[in-house]
């Protein structure tokens, strides 16, 4: 089950030494945590394309949370940033980088940092610099940059204020029943005897880094386990980590109780991997409308795409994300509680910018190419986690202002790039459309970590099962044939820096279900990745420089912007903002919920970082209210309705589900908002519902 490691006799004992002794260390080890919560109203969601599904509310909080490693005199950091959001832009890495030499010089380089998206699906989207991205968001979206800019930042900065000696242990095992395949069509088309290889057609090892200061306490623990975060669906408006973001707040939670979330020492990263084909939707799609099973080949029901979704093994997708993030939270705390294998060695880093559209792959008898990025049909289908809203057509007019703009600037494809892309019919000729702005990268990050025995390939897209494992075994092997460990492992960490789509196999392309059409470099564009993730793989283990490869665009001041913004608030006429609408009930038992309603204002007025916009609070003994729950909580959910869009009425609802063992006593719920003045004056306002008592279960008959 541990991974094999030559000195693990050493490790057993350290990892046994009782807490308190300082002991010898290998590393230098910083955490930090952060807020990047965006807009909690009003913007679309990434990851579905769904017009409708828009921001109302957060259900918990998004975190970016870092890490930094070096050896034990401080040299060559590698910086590990894992987000609660669907996926990193370029335009975001850029600018971080920007602002860490502003504060840091050169130790922090595009170079050494890697910032990986967990893919949860419910979170603001407008963040990313290529048009593509951002249609069913009306383009570019400010508010959400920002938080996530600022929240990135500063959880690096506190990380880099935490460095301190320690050390690093590494573990993996497997994790049955929390994710299948969801073109298991496509995985199939795979050679028989490299099938043979596997036993299952995902990958179920989850690898476990634990992280511990010179006195054995527990710094923090990054893992990474493929699997989507789409156990929320397309009908969610909350803001909410889905299943990696609530196995972080269950591990953070684990370590330190006392702490509200977000604001523990303990950072526990649930990151990424090769799950491009990875669904966490283990009871498998079935139709709307029938019930019964969809059309295995082309996830259809009566031929239709948008009836045949998969569903989790939950009652519902709260549950369904309760149950994924669980079982992730508690395989990963098994494993962080057995490692006992030391991570020993250097830390290093490779990293070169490359030009996807035209990498020349070279074959045993041919040398072949990559195309400039286009997407199929099967694209506009979606996958059963989520199916195809992107019905947008050359000419056809729609609500959304931006597509209305750049459609025009659609284009047939060259006959160069059908046959480049074929098989794949091509739906959006993306690389050959370059106005207003590019639509899809040709230039993105390849990079490798190494610290110890361990290798992170970090890569700029959504690789499927097959993918990454032909990753993982190239470079590990070119990595041992150049005179690494024995025991040298990596891991895919996923949606790393950039994002450029999916990758499939070449089989798998041939296919051209919904991640072969969205493999954008073509049919060969998992052998170019793996061809240069070699290249550094092998200039690493000789300790070669490479290139720096050719600088990505930052069109951050070409982006266009179609979401309204916050006009003016009001409260109804005779009401006043934070007025209590509903109140809640004068006794509770435990194990109920609590719901409150009060006169609004819009969330964009304030992300409120590191904040909160409601507070359960309960009565100490002192007569002081001491806050117990925020809007981070997965146990409180916040909710914001418009109720006239033209007078600028809108109202909020809280509801608290009360533990089981929650103490009994007296609690009251606040309501923390903004409103905004015609004139964009922005003012805070509270509002607070009475007070309420708590009771046992047991204490008041039905
Ligand atoms: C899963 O982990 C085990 C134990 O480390 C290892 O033997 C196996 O090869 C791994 N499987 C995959 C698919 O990486
Ligand atoms: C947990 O939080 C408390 C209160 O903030 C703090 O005193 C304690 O040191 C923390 N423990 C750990 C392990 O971080
Ligand atoms: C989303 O999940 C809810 C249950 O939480 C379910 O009622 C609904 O049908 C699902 N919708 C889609 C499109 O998956
Ligand atoms: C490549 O060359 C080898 C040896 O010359 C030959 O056996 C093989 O059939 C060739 N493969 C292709 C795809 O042409
Ligand atoms: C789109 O709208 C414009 C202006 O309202 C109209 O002239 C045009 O005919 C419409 N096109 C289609 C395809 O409906
Ligand atoms: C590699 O790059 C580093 C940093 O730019 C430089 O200090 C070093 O001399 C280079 N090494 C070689 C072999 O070119
Ligand atoms: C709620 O309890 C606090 C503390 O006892 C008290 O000061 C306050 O007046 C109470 N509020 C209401 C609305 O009764």
């Amino acid at each position: 089950m541990h991974v094999v490691c030559g000195v693990s006799i050493l490790a057993t004992i350290v990892a046994l030494f009782p807490s308190g002794y300082a002991i010898e260390t290998n590393y230098r080890i910083g955490a930090g945590i952060a807020d990047i919560t965006g807009p909690a109203a009003e913007v679309n969601m990434m990851g579905y394309a769904n017009p409708s599904q828009v921001s109302n509310g957060i259900h918990f909080r998004q975190y970016s949370r870092a890490f930094i490693v070096s050896d034990s005199a401080g040299q060559k950091p590698v910086v590990f940033v894992s987000v609660d959001a669907c996926m990193l832009s370029q335009v975001i890495k850029l600018e971080v980088v920007k602002k860490l030499a502003a504060m840091y010089g050169d130790i922090y380089t595009e170079k050494n940092l890697c910032i990986s998206g967990i893919h949860t699906h419910s979170t603001p989207g407008g963040f990313h610099q290529y048009i593509l991205y951002d249609i069913t968001s009306l383009g570019f979206v400010e508010e959400t940059y920002e938080a996530l800019v600022n929240g990135i930042v500063k959880s690096i900065q506190r990380a880099h204020d935490s460095i301190r000696p320690g050390n690093i242990f590494i573990n993996e095992g497997e994790l049955l029943g929390s994710n299948i395949n969801r073109s298991p069509t496509a995985y199939a088309n795979n050679p028989v005897d490299e099938k043979a290889r596997y036993r299952y057609n995902v990958d179920k090892n989850m690898t476990v880094l634990k992280f511990v200061d010179a006195n054995n306490q527990g710094i923090g623990m990054i893992n990474w386990f493929a699997v989507h975060c789409t156990s929320m669906n397309n009908t969610n408006g909350l803001i909410s980590g889905d299943n990696k973001g609530y196995a972080s707040y269950l591990f953070e939670k684990s370590m330190n109780s006392t702490s509200l979330p977000g604001q523990g020492k303990f950072v526990a990263a649930f990151a990424q991997s090769n799950e491009g084909d990875v669904s966490p939707n283990t009871a498998g799609p079935r139709c709307l409308d029938t019930g019964l099973p969809c059309d295995t080949a082309t996830s259809t029901c009566n031929g239709r795409n948008e009836l045949c979704v998969a569903f989790g093994p939950g009652k519902d997708m709260v549950d369904s994300t309760r149950i994924i993030g669980e079982n992730q939270f508690r395989r990963a705390l098994e494993l962080f509680n057995a490692a006992s294998t030391m991570v020993t060695g250097p830390v290093d880093f490779r990293h070169t910018y490359v030009d996807m559209s035209q990498v020349k792959v070279h074959q045993q008898n041919t040398t072949v190419q990559t195309c400039k990025p286009a997407m199929g049909y099967s694209f506009a289908a979606g996958t059963t986690d989520g199916p195809g809203m992107f019905d947008f057509k050359q000419g056809a007019n729609s609500s959304n202002f931006f597509w209305n703009l750049i459609r025009d600037f659609l284009k047939d494809p060259s006959k160069a790039q059908i046959d480049c892309h074929r098989p794949k019919p091509i739906l959006i000729d993306v690389g050959e459309m370059t106005r207003p702005y590019a639509w899809a990268p040709d230039i993105v990050d390849t990079q490798i970590f190494r610290i110890g025995q361990l290798v992170i390939i970090t890569v700029p897209a959504e690789f499927t099962t097959m993918s990454g494992r032909r990753t993982r075994d190239a470079v590990t092997n070119a990595l041992k044939a150049s005179g690494f460990p024995s025991n040298t492992v990596s891991v895919i960490a996923g949606l790393s820096n950039d994002y450029a789509d999916y990758v499939t196999t070449y089989e798998e392309y041939q296919v051209q279900r919904y991640e072969g059409a969205s493999t954008i470099y073509g049919p060969h564009t998992l052998e170019a990745y793996i061809q240069k993730f070699v290249m550094l793989a092998e200039a690493l283990a000789k300790g070669e420089n490479v290139s720096a490869g050719p600088p990505p665009p930052n069109l951050y001041s070409k982006q266009l912007s179609f979401l309204p913004p916050v006009i003016f608030d009001l409260p109804p006429l005779g009401k006043h903002f934070g007025e209590v609408i509903q109140d809640a009930e004068q006794q509770y038992r435990q194990g109920t919920t609590v719901e409150v309603k009060f006169v609004g204002a819009n969330p964009r007025n304030n992300v409120k970082a590191e904040g909160t916009f409601l507070k359960v609070e309960q009565l100490q003994s002192n007569q002081q209210w001491a806050v117990k729950y925020t809007d981070s909580s997965w146990e409180t959910r916040f909710h914001w309705k418009q109720t006239n869009m033209i007078l600028g009425h809108s109202e909020v609802g809280i509801t608290w589900d009360v533990p089981a063992n929650q103490e009994e006593g007296t609690y009251r719920i606040q309501y923390l908002g903004d409103w905004k003045r015609i004139d964009r004056l922005i003012t805070p306002f509270t509002g607070t519902s009475r007070n309420f008592t708590i009771v046992s279960a047991e204490a008041i008959p039905h």
